[in-house]
């Protein structure tokens, strides 16, 4: 069976109290439950990971060496800055869809770069929880091909 983990960076444990204007007020726990139901429906197995530590997110990239199909990532604040995720998404050589819950483009200048696009196959941003649901659903398309 196909196994997707789906990667949450810094902050995103706050969803739901954080800014709900900008990334509304749906948790982090319910989030994963959407993308649970998603995963069966799909018929893949799925499993989910957040940290705060850009270490930590890099461990756990790595360990999906040859254990995992391929990787939706919402990187957070790393998005535009950690070229050490980056190199971890080029080592293991997974698939990754990035995903944001705001258009990141239409936001402050700050936001306009990701450091990691150039080493996913995707980028979807501004659906909010959905983004999540779409990042699924291209990445699993993306590993029939
Ligand atoms: C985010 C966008 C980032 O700029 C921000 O730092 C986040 C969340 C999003 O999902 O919209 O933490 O990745």
């Amino acid at each position: 069976m196909t196994r997707i983990l789906v990667l949450n960076g810094p902050n995103l444990n706050m969803l739901g109290i954080r800014e709900p204007g900008v990334y509304g007020s749906m948790s982090l726990q319910a989030i994963e439950e959407l993308l649970q139901e998603t995963a069966a429906s799909l018929g893949v197995d799925i499993s989910f990971f957040q940290s705060n530590h850009e270490g930590a997110i890099i461990d756990r990239i790595h360990e999906a060496y040859g254990q995992m199909d391929g990787i939706v990532m919402n990187p957070g604040a790393f998005t535009h800055y950690s070229i050490a995720i980056r190199d971890a998404i080029s080592s293991v050589g997974l698939p990754v869809v990035e995903v944001h819950l705001s258009n990141i483009h239409k936001r402050e200048a700050f936001r306009h770069v990701s450091v990691i696009a150039p080493v996913a196959v995707g980028q979807i941003a501004g659906f909010g929880a959905q983004s999540y649901v779409l990042g699924l659903h291209a990445l699993v398309n993306q590993l029939k091909q």
